[in-house]
């Protein structure tokens, strides 16, 4: 989570950025259709797909600005705000809705003080939602960095945050 930190705290732009960009084209230099495996590697170096670094691909790939932003914005897999170092995904999908998802939400919300779709000030967490997470047999789930939390009651959340600097 540390360097997730660091990334954040680069983005800007400098040489140094370039650098590491630099490595991701040389990755899939030569290669077709490679313009969204070179922004998925960009956005796992950011966290989020920073302005200077679309304006440095659309630059070396010979692409226009116009062109990435469509892709950025076609998939929803793509940032383009910073994001915190733990992204948690709250399940809305029906089986967690029935057990109690919505409450879930409602009490990482007040235990986060964000609503869903945004970033903590401190950058510590993103609060999202999504539609199923495929655990439907442990609702109300939750996944945190991908790590999945099951049978949510509101009085484990705290314990379970505590988990994540
Ligand atoms: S509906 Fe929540 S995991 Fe499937």
């Amino acid at each position: 989570m540390a360097s997730q930190a660091t990334n954040i705290a680069v983005v800007g732009g400098t040489d140094a950025d370039h650098a590491k960009i630099d490595i991701i084209l040389k990755k899939y230099e030569g290669q077709k259709g490679s313009l969204i495996p070179i922004l998925q590697d960009t956005q796992d170096l950011y966290n989020y797909l920073p302005r200077k670094a679309l304006e440095y691909i659309a630059e070396q790939t010979g692409n226009p600005i116009s062109a990435i932003y469509g892709v950025v914005t076609f998939y929803s897999q793509f940032h383009l705000n910073p994001r915190g170092r733990n992204i948690v995904r709250v399940c809305q999908g029906t089986a967690c809705h029935v057990r109690g998802g919505k409450t879930i939400l409602e009490t990482m919300e007040k235990a986060l003080g964000v609503k869903a779709g945004h970033t903590t000030d401190d950058a510590r967490f993103t609060l999202e939602t999504i539609a199923c997470l495929g655990a439907c047999g442990m609702a109300p789930v939750m996944q945190i960095n991908g790590e999945t939390h099951g049978r949510l009651t509101p009085e484990i959340i705290p314990e379970i945050l505590a988990k994540y600097k």
